[in-house]
């Protein structure tokens, strides 16, 4: 099972695979995303889900707090897939 990732304002799509994370995903595919601690605790990774889903297998990262959940916002680093993504990534738009 795999997933597509786009992200928004870049030429960047990349394949998620089972297991991995968003941002695990991107570095294999050589995309710079921003990121910090990979761990869910630095909030370096936090952009914005425009469409699709994501999970958190190890439980709610401590950096996302509920009121950015409730507006879209995900943490990439330990956030997995559950549908194909499109992602907004202010550092990122061209
Ligand atoms: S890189 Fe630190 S929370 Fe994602």
């Amino acid at each position: 099972m795999s997933y597509r990732v786009h992200i928004e304002n870049t030429p960047y799509h990349f394949t998620v695979h089972l297991g991995e994370s968003v941002l695990q995903a991107a570095l294999r595919a050589n995309i710079n995303m921003p990121w910090g601690c990979g761990d869910g605790l630095c909030g370096v990774c936090m952009g914005h889900i425009v469409s699709g889903e994501i999970s958190y297998p190890n439980g709610p990262p401590m950096a996302l707090f509920e009121d950015d959940a409730a507006r879209g916002q995900g943490l990439f680093c330990v956030g997995h897939p559950l549908s194909d993504l499109v992602l907004n990534l202010p550092e990122m738009n061209d």
